[in-house]
């Protein structure tokens, strides 16, 4: 007799029948908000769940509630502050080392509309901690994320992406020196989150690991406490201030925003779907932005050129490739292509 398909989502929360058991889970920025109500459900479901928090006093004191709320002794938590390059890599090396697979990485940890400050490496803030910091991350962990496929990495974007809320890549001013507002550089990163998600799907192609994106919808979390504070409020800063407190009592809570990325972690369904966007626990249409692929190579290579990870690769194809380092021109790959 055929097995009764469990159904996913019901009444918008994720069916907590979906178990993980034996799955390997990372959460960045867990120790509130969404991704400290991920890693509780994650550890509900019976997932090895590795949380991450900038602040190790932060970061404990979830992680006792993550053990309290879950009923899992399963979850450990570790120190990353996306803002610096060096915790990215120490961090990222100590997963390696000592983690033997991970089966879902969530990009989830955020900054939003922070007065104009520079990460450590001298980036826009949230340029930097938003994008740079989870293309690091990912890319320094995504030998272990294949190795581990069938797989999956799930980036938290945000409705801010979308054009008619002002997003745009700056691409002649990144760290908008020139031009800073909080809402500028909050939709720019959360529309590179959903552009570094669909170039990251490509690349992943044929190898068993899925990369998608999505947005948790208006959700009752500490994101929002640099807004309204700013000194010289654009208009676009000032509207998302007063739609912060006229609206903030109907929003969702952290459990209730987290479902959309829980679904995109667990869902049998999604097996194999990649390079999509999702919104309320279902697939939907991102910006048209987002779906420039040139757009999406361009920001890659740039990516690659500001986290040092472009340096390294064709340091390594010097010592590793059995050519002694000659790039193939485009050409050359043409007619390798022809020919197998
Ligand atoms: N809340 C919403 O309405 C909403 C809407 C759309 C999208 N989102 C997205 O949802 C995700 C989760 O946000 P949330 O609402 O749960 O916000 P939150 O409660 O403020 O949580 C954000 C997490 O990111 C961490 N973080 C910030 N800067 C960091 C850094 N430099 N290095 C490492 N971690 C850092 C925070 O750590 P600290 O506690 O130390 O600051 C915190 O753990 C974000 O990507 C956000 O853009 C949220």
């Amino acid at each position: 007799m055929a097995e009764a398909k469990i159904k996913t989502v019901q009444g918008g929360m994720v069916n907590e029948n979906i178990k993980m058991t034996g799955k390997t889970v990372l959460i960045t920025g867990a120790n509130t908000g969404m991704g400290l109500a991920t890693a509780i459900d994650m550890g509900k479901r019976g997932a090895r769940v590795i949380m991450t928090s900038r602040n190790m006093d932060r970061g404990n004191e979830a992680k006792d509630t993550a053990v309290k709320e879950s009923g899992s002794e399963n979850i450990i938590v570790k120190q990353l502050d996306l803002s610096s390059m060096e915790s990215i890599r120490v961090f990222a090396d100590d997963i390696n080392k000592t983690e033997s697979k991970l089966d879902v990485l969530i990009n989830n940890a955020g900054v939003m509309m922070c007065p104009q400050s520079k990460t450590k490496d001298g980036f826009e803030m949230q340029f930097g901690v938003n994008h740079l910091g989870h293309f690091l991350l990912t890319n320094l962990l995504l030998d272990l994320i294949k190795k581990s496929a069938p797989s999956r990495i799930v980036t938290v974007s945000s409705a801010a992406h979308y054009k008619y809320l002002g997003a745009a890549i700056h691409w002649d001013d990144l760290n908008l020196e020139k031009n800073y507002t909080p809402t500028t550089a909050y939709a720019q990163s959360k529309l590179m989150n959903v552009l570094f998600s669909r170039e990251l799907s490509k690349r992943l192609e044929g190898t068993g690991v899925t990369s998608n994106s999505l947005e948790p919808g208006a959700v009752k979390t500490d994101l929002q406490r640099h807004v309204g504070t700013h000194e010289n409020p654009t208009f676009m800063d000032r509207i998302m201030g007063w739609a912060n407190s006229l609206t903030r009592r109907w929003w969702r809570t952290p459990e209730q925003g987290a479902q959309t990325q829980i679904y995109c972690a667990v869902a049998p369904e999604l097996e194999g779907v990649t390079g999509k966007f999702f919104a309320n626990c279902k697939q939907t249409g991102e910006s048209n932005d987002a779906k420039r692929d040139d757009f999406a190579k361009r920001l890659w290579d740039i990516s690659e050129e500001y986290t040092g990870l472009k340096q390294k690769s064709e340091e390594q194809q010097k010592t590793e490739s059995p050519n002694g380092g000659e790039v193939p021109k485009a050409d050359d790959c043409e007619v390798a292509q022809k020919e197998t």
